[in-house]
């Protein structure tokens, strides 16, 4: 994709040409390490400008007198709430996203009231990585025909000056691996189908056996000696085999019981036999986006050599339609024993979600899972693009993960379970129905079908739907694939799971 550019960190040190890149308040108000004739240049400019320093506003100046510099680049860091972790990243987005063509950016992290520290300092370059992603690996011709500062490209070497630049190395190296899973999800999502089948999907997690991730793939006949048919019946339809991948990452010794993540991965999603409408439906390319967030994370948790015993698993199929697809009405065995009829062979997510949750608990025992799936349309009608879905059994992991989000901006909101929204998934010919009864309370009854391969481990479902694809571009994020839950989990594992 995209170039990864280069961030190093010095001291707070005015460079002598390139691009400068300043934190201010009110009236250009900036750190003390920027020299005396330069100061003189921001404040006439701003108050020219009227520059307020509001956060992440920000005012430009091209060839400032009496220096070398291309330009300035002044960015308002006045706000009347604590600065978190993720305005950290979009000041680092906004740092990228107004000095693209620069030969190179220097960063004097500082404000009015002296450096960043080596963590926030490590955001803002987490913010920059992040932001300078774009997918275009299948654009020949590079951006020709667009607006000017459109088409220049993201700078390709930053170096961001604090008081302790040996700390923002150190913390640095943490974000770094978070932002690269991040990154490998979003590549993910963005793959079309084509290219990015359950094989070829299974093949890239493989890959981050040079991590030191423990990658396991299990082929069809291992899926169906491990009685997998509620999946396996979604994969009968497409030419293309399913895959179950199980990774893991053993960072917390020996007798600490793992953490699990679980992603529902339809690497295409044509509905089945009930299928979907044509408008649209290329966004079903997407539908792995949970499996995709479970890799991302893995990778970042490999990367940073988080102390905590991690698995992965994801269920990889393609949802198509031919002669051999499953039919409405069709009854499946899955892998707990529990029959179902598959009334609609557009909710296959939860088909995937049922074998692959009961073959994590059976086989692992970890002390929680949390599954990530692209589950329902109905949680983009309740929640939008801003939030993913929650539903938990447990109210200390629902309420970790809620932090977590509120800290990284990867938000979640609690959505009820209850036996009233069971009872509607009752079957009538077998066990359980994969619907519900009409429209009403559509991610509630997923999330209740789901609940029924789940025994009395802690567990969390992430309906992300509307948050791993097609969310609104941010000052860190500008794809059409987020990488959504790769940060969330991240977050939730660093603040909760990790050996000190
Ligand atoms: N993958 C879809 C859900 C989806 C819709 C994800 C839009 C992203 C954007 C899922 O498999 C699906 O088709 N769900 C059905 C369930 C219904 C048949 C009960 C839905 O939401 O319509
Ligand atoms: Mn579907
Ligand atoms: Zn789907």
């Amino acid at each position: 994709m995209s170039e990864r550019p280069s961030i190093r960190f010095s001291n707070l040190q005015a460079p002598s040409e390139g691009v400068l890149v300043l934190l201010a308040g009110e009236g250009g108000s900036a750190g003390a390490s920027l020299p005396p004739h330069l100061k003189e240049v921001v404040e006439r400019a701003a108050a020219k400008a009227k520059f307020k320093g509001k956060s992440l506003a920000t005012l430009e100046i091209l060839a400032p007198a009496g220096s070398e510099l291309d330009r300035i680049v002044v960015i308002g860091t006045k706000s009347d709430k604590p600065q978190g972790d993720e305005d950290w990243l979009k000041l680092g987005g906004t740092v990228a996203a107004k000095t693209k063509g620069a030969p190179t950016v220097t960063v004097l992290a500082e404000g009015p009231e002296g450096s960043l520290g080596g963590a926030e300092a490590a955001a803002v370059a987490s913010g920059i990585l992040l932001r300078s992603y774009s997918f275009d690996r299948y654009k020949s011709k590079k951006k020709n025909g667009e607006a000017e500062e459109e088409q220049a490209e993201v700078a390709q070497s930053f170096t961001l000056g604090v008081a302790d630049p040996a700390a923002g190395e150190t913390a640095f190296a943490l974000h770094s691996a978070v932002a690269d899973g991040v990154v490998l999800a979003r590549d993910l999502v963005n793959e079309p189908a084509n290219v990015l089948g359950p094989v070829e999907f299974a093949e890239r997690i493989a890959e981050l056996s040079k991590h030191g991730v423990d990658v396991e793939i299990l082929e069809e006949p291992k899926l169906r000696e491990l009685k997998m048919l509620a999946l396996l019946g979604v994969a009968q339809g497409s030419p293309r085999p399913p895959r179950l991948v199980v990774m893991r990452w053993d960072g917390g010794g020996d007798d600490e019981a793992p953490v699990a993540f679980v992603g529902k991965g339809v690497v295409f999603d044509t509905g089945g036999v009930s299928i979907k409408p044509a408008a649209g439906m290329e966004d079903m390319k997407g539908d792995m986006g949970g499996a995709a967030a479970v890799v991302g994370l893995m990778r970042a948790l490999a990367g940073r050599k988080a102390k905590v015993n991690a698995i992965g698993i994801v269920g990889l199929v393609e949802n198509a339609v031919d002669g051999n697809a499953q039919r409405p009405g069709d009854i499946v065995t899955a892998m707990s024993g529990t029959t179902i009829e598959v009334l609609n062979t557009d909710a296959e997510g939860r088909l995937v979600l049922a074998d692959a949750l009961w073959y994590c608990q059976d086989r692992f025992k970890p002390k929680f899972m949390v599954n990530l799936a692209t589950l329902t349309g109905a949680i983009i009608v309740a929640l939008g693009n801003n939030y993913a879905g929650l539903f938990s059994n447990s109210d200390e992991l629902a309420e970790r993960l809620s932090a977590s989000g509120l800290a990284t901006g990867e938000k979640v909101w609690r959505m009820p379970l209850g036996p009233e929204y069971d009872k509607q998934i009752e079957g009538k010919f077998a066990d359980i129905k994969n619907i519900g009864n009409g429209r009403s309370a559509g991610s509630i009854t997923a999330a209740q079908f789901l609940q029924r391969f789940v025994n009395d481990v802690p567990w969390a479902h992430l309906d992300v739907a509307g948050t791993a694809m097609g969310s609104p571009a941010n000052e860190y994020n500008q794809s059409w694939a987020s990488g959504f839950g790769v940060r969330l989990l991240d977050r939730l594992v660093a603040d909760h799971y990790e050996k000190r």
